[in-house]
C-alpha cells in the first residue's frame, strides 16, 4: 500500500458490522465482561480502547513498525520511552546514561534535565549532526541515543543510519523524534532506529486541535514493557483525541506536500529579505547536510527558522503578524510563528541555547496550508 493510501485507510477500511466508513469513537471508559475470566479484548480504556487501537495500528503501519502506542501528548511518549531503560544501571557512574541531541525541543530538555536526571539517569548533550561527536560520546557506556532530526529549531540533520550503527556497536538503542518529517517523509526504523517518537500534536493530527504522542517500534521484548508503562502511568490517549488524530492523518499526505511547498516559498523569500540575516531550511540545495537529507528523507516539512538582523525586529514581527499566528506549536494547517528563546526553548540554559544558535534574533515559522502569497504578504508587512 502506498503512503497516501495508508494515510487515508490505515488498517481500517470500514466497520465490519455496520459498514461505517469513519472509525467509531468509542467514548467508553469501561467495557462489559462477557463472563468471569472472559474479555472482548477491551476491558478498561486506560489500557486499551478500540478507537485508540486503530490509531496505534495506523501510525505503526505508516512507520513500517509492528507496534504503536498512543499517549496523551508527545511528552507523555518521551517520558514512557525513557522509563523503558531501567534507572540506576551500571552505566555513566551508577546512572543510566542517555546521549541526546543538544538542539532539540526544549520540553524534552526540561523533562530529562529537571526530572529524570534526579531519578537515576544522566544525560550527555551533544551535536549529533557531527558523527565525530557521537563517536566521542560513545566512548563511555550509554543505554540509548536520543536524536531529533531535523533538529528543532536549527534544522540540523543527523545521520540516522550512522547513529544506529554507532549506538548498536556500543550495545544501546537509537530513539528518533520524527515529529518534523512524519512517516510521510522519513521512516527512521527502516534506517536502523529502534524506536520512533512523535508529537502527534503537530503534523500527524495537523489541525492544532488536539495533543497526542506516539512511540512506534518493532521490539518484541520492549512492547509488553511499554504497554505496561502506558497502562500503569495512565498517560494513554483519550478516545476523542485518538479519533481526531485518525481524522487528521487521512489528509497527512496532502498537508505535508502543501506545507513543504509553502515552507520552501517562505524560506526562499525570507532569504532574499534585507532584514533577514540567515535562514535555516532543510530544503535549501546548499543546506550543509542536503545530501544526507536526500538520502534519508523523502522531503521537507514546512518548518523554517531565521535570524532577523536586529533583536528589536523580533517584537515588531510578532506584534504585526496578522494571518500568521504568534503561538507555540507547529505542523497544523494554520501558519504559526514562534520565538524559541522564550517559548519552545525557554527551559534550556542560556549557554547551551546560545551554543546551539537559539538567540534573541531567531524566529521559527511553521508554514500552514494557506495560499503562499498570503503568508508572504503577511511576512512582508511584518518585516517592513
Ligand atoms: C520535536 C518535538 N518533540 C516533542 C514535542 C512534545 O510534544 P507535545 O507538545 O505533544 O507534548 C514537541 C512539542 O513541541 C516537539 O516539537
Amino acid at each position: 500500500m502506498e503512503r497516501e493510501t495508508a494515510c487515508v485507510h490505515g488498517t481500517w477500511l470500514y466497520d465490519k458490522t455496520t459498514g461505517a466508513v469513519s472509525v467509531p469513537l468509542y467514548q467508553s471508559a469501561t467495557f462489559r465482561h462477557p463472563g468471569l475470566g472472559e474479555s472482548t479484548g477491551f476491558d478498561y480504556s486506560r489500557a486499551v480502547n478500540p478507537t485508540r487501537t486503530v490509531l496505534e495500528e495506523t501510525v505503526a503501519l505508516l512507520e513500517g513498525a509492528k507496534y504503536g502506542l498512543a499517549f496523551a501528548s508527545g511528552m507523555g511518549a518521551v517520558s514512557a520511552m525513557i522509563k523503558l531503560f531501567p534507572p540506576h544501571g551500571s552505566a555513566g557512574g551508577g546512572k543510566t546514561r542517555v546521549i541526546v541531541s543538544e538542539d532539540l525541543y526544549g520540553g524534552t530538555y526540561r523533562l530529562f534535565h529537571e526530572y529524570y536526571a534526579r531519578y537515576g539517569y544522566s544525560f550527555s548533550w551533544i551535536d549529533t549532526s557531527d558523527p565525530a561527536k557521537v563517536e566521542a560520546a560513545l566512548k563511555q557506556e550509554a543505554a540509548a541515543l536520543f536524536i531529533e532530526t531535523p533538529s528543532n529549531p536549527m534544522m540540523k540533520v543527523t545521520d540516522i543510519a550512522g547513529c544506529a550503527e554507532a549506538i548498536h556497536r556500543a550495545g544501546g538503542k537509537l530513539i528518533v523524534d520524527n515529529t518534523f518529517l512524519t512517516p510521510y517523509f522519513q521512516n527512521p526504523l527502516a534506517l536502523g532506529a529502534d524506536f520512533v517518537i512523535h508529537s502527534g500534536t503537530k503534523y500527524l493530527a495537523g489541525h492544532n486541535d488536539t495533543l497526542a504522542g506516539f512511540i512506534v517500534h518493532s521490539g518484541e521484548e520492549a512492547n509488553p514493557a511499554l504497554r505496561e508503562i502506558q497502562k500503569s502511568e495512565g498517560a494513554s490517549l483519550s478516545p476523542l483525541d485518538a479519533w481526531l488524530c485518525l481524522r487528521g492523518i487521512k489528509t497527512l499526505a496532502l498537508r505535508m506536500e502543501k506545507q513543504q511547498q509553502n515552507g520552501g516559498i517562505a524560506a526562499d523569500w525570507l532569504r532574499n529579505h534585507p532584514r533577514v540575516e540567515r535562514v535555516f531550511y532543510t530544503g535549501f540545495k546548499d543546506h550543509p547536510q542536503a545530501p544526507l537529507s536526500a538520502r534519508q528523507a523523502r522531503g521537507h516539512s514546512g518548518m523554517v527558522s531565521f535570524y532577523v538582523r536586529q533583536s528589536a525586529l523580533v517584537e515588531q514581527v510578532l506584534k504585526r503578524v496578522k494571518l500568521i499566528l504568534f503561538a507555540e506549536s507547529l505542523g497544523g494547517v494554520e501558519s504559526l510563528i514562534t520565538f524559541p528563546l522564550v517559548q519552545t526553548h525557554g527551559a534550556i540554559p542560556e549557554t547551551m541555547r546560545l551554543s546551539a544558535g537559539v538567540n534573541d534574533r531567531l524566529l521559527r515559522l511553521s508554514a500552514g496550508i494557506e495560499n503562499a502569497a498570503d503568508i508572504i504578504a503577511d511576512l512582508e508587512q511584518a518585516l517592513e
